[in-house]
């Protein structure tokens, strides 16, 4: 008798530790979801751009200033507290369907806000069809449509589709509302930047926005001797000699024996300024993917996909819309000796006889070109506090 009430008293002790061994395991996990954000908001607001970033140079043929091209809607200007809701949105993996992948899974900050893979995982496991994008300088992009084809007429557009697409987060936009109401953390989130505790789809997309509009780099060792010079084409004294030959390669034409690079990776900014997605030559024919040609719906759109920031470039391999270059001495190799003769390749990338242009660059100017596209990182953008995961 004794010995079963033994029995009984050991098998409720048993239980009753491991009741609160479980119920310490479920507060560790929930503390380990907790956000980090500091009690004064970081400052996304200001935008603190060098002065080169804004006065162009004279006697130039394109403008070098950033001047005109900020696609910041003015019924979105960033504020601290709208970006600070847009980080924890973008870092939140409960916003897919089954709560493992965030928008910073495919978009990496130490990636330049890219993804290291050819084509991105999705939460299903399935893989994007294309080569993930930077979001560095997005803001910089005049014509202000976004993804590889363009198809997005705005990045307040663009940043529900991801939401919704079925290899990417697998959700509706129904689904995400409800998941971030019923989160306790973004009733506060919500209040301070718009005023109230709200939650909806525009709410979501204008701080989304917000966060990635705010991403812009400008302390690369290239703005360091940029801000010592006169202008792009000085010698700069911070580089050295290849890294000076290379970035003459890169800002001069072809006939003064540069590759004209500058041409389409414009503004100090180094993104494309108007007329939009370009061909450079990748491909003889489009068969898999059309790129714009498919979203305009015009054959003059074919292989056409949208030119990119070089800011942090060396951080976004792979390169291209499909990834197929995996290191920028390869990109150089393709402007090189690899342009293809499509029918919408850019004009820019065609001699006078009508052919597909040929640099013949010997080896040690392609080193340098390659040497130059380094110069352009930031490596504080890497570290950057206010662009990192605030879930701990
Ligand atoms: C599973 C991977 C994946 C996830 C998750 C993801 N993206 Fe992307 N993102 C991509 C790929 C791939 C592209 C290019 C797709 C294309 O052009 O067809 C892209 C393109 C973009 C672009 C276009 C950049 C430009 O310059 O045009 C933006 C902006 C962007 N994503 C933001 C987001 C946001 C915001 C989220 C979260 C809501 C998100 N992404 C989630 C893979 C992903
Ligand atoms: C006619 C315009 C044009 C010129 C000139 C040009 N580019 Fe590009 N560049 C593009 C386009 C368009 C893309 C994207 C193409 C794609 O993915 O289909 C691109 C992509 C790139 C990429 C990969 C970007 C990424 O995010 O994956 C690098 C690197 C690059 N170019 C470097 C250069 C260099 C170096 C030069 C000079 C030798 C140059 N470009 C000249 C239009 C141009």
């Amino acid at each position: 008798m004794k010995r079963s009430r033994n029995l009984v008293y050991a098998v409720l002790c048993f239980f009753v530790i491991a009741l609160v061994a479980c119920e310490k395991e479920e507060a560790n996990e929930q503390e380990s979801m907790t956000l980090d954000l500091p009690i004064i908001p970081f400052d996304y607001s200001s935008l603190n751009l060098p002065s080169h970033f804004t006065i162009d140079v004279g006697g130039q043929i394109l403008p070098t200033s950033i001047n005109g091209i900020d696609n910041t809607p003015t019924d979105n200007l960033i504020t601290d507290d709208g970006a600070t809701l847009g980080r924890v949105l973008f870092y939140d993996k409960k916003l897919s369907a089954n709560q493992t992948i965030s928008c910073a899974s495919c978009h990496k900050q130490e990636n330049g806000f890219s993804d290291n893979e050819i084509l991105s995982l999705g939460f299903d496991g399935g893989l994007t069809s294309r080569h993930s994008m930077t979001l560095i300088n997005a803001r910089f992009y005049q014509r202000g449509r976004f993804f590889w084809d363009e198809r997005a007429s705005t990045l307040e557009e663009q940043v529900l589709m991801p939401f919704q697409d079925p290899v990417e987060m697998g959700m509706t936009l129904e689904q995400v509302v409800n998941t971030v109401q019923s989160q306790s953390y973004y009733s506060e989130l919500f209040e301070n930047a718009f005023g109230t505790q709200e939650v909806n789809e525009e709410r979501i997309s204008k701080a989304l926005a917000q966060f990635i509009r705010s991403i812009v780099s400008y302390s690369s060792r290239y703005d360091e001797g940029r801000s010592l010079s006169n202008s792009p084409g000085a010698n700069f004294p911070n580089f050295t000699t290849e890294e000076n030959l290379g970035k003459n390669i890169f800002f001069q034409t072809i006939p003064n024996g540069g590759a004209a690079c500058f041409g389409c990776h414009t503004t100090e900014a180094f993104v494309s300024a108007n007329p939009g997605p370009q061909n450079n030559g990748l491909d003889v024919i489009s068969t898999t993917d059309l790129g714009a040609g498919e979203v305009f719906a015009n054959p003059v759109f074919e292989g056409r996909f949208k030119t990119t920031s070089l800011r942090n470039i060396e951080l976004t391999a792979p390169y291209m819309h499909d990834g197929r270059f995996s290191t920028l001495e390869e990109v150089v190799e393709h402007y090189n000796s690899g342009i293809q003769n499509h029918p919408t390749l850019s004009p820019a990338l065609i001699d006078d006889n009508g052919n597909p242009i040929q640099l013949n660059l010997t080896q040690s100017e392609k080193d340098a070109l390659v040497a130059f596209l380094k110069t352009l990182t930031d490596n504080s953008l890497e570290i950057e506090e206010k662009w990192s995961d605030p879930f701990n």
